[in-house]
């Protein structure tokens, strides 16, 4: 697959955002095993530490269906720039990625978006790979 659904899939989920505080709304999509895409929204709270970004409630919804593995990532926030995801789910999409060439696609909007590998917006990474040493 091209990215082109998995595009859309992430501008329409930013409809949904919840985020009376900050009122920046995100909209992601991932794209996991069986090529099986999963969306997600940021889910602000009164006590904002209770917040759940975008990223990581499309990847926990798809975890929670029993997939463990991403193969891409669509991220759209603010619609005139380009929204790089945030250092937590950085990690967290390293935690779930085939490997670190899986491509972050950075959504402005439907034709203007940046791909990036995870490598190169998580260079050296710490995951599972250090605690099996
Ligand atoms: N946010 C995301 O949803 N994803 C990110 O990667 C960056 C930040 C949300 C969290 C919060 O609801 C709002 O953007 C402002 O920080």
């Amino acid at each position: 697959m091209k990215y082109g659904q998995l595009i859309e899939e992430a501008i329409k989920a930013r409809e949904y955002a919840y985020a009376p505080y900050s009122k920046f709304k995100v909209g992601a999509a991932v794209l996991m095993e069986d090529d099986k895409i999963f969306t997600g929204c940021n889910i602000e709270n009164a006590s904002f530490g209770a917040t759940n970004c975008a990223e990581r409630t499309a990847i926990f919804k798809g975890v929670s269906e029993g997939l463990k593995i991403i193969k891409a990532v669509a991220v759209t926030g603010d619609p005139n720039g380009y929204t790089f995801p945030c250092g937590i789910c950085r990690q967290v999409i390293a935690e779930f990625a085939r490997d670190g060439q899986i491509e972050i696609i950075i959504v402005k909007n439907k034709e203007e978006y940046i791909v990036k590998t995870l490598d190169e917006i998580l260079p050296g990474s710490f995951t599972k790979k250090d605690l099996n040493n």
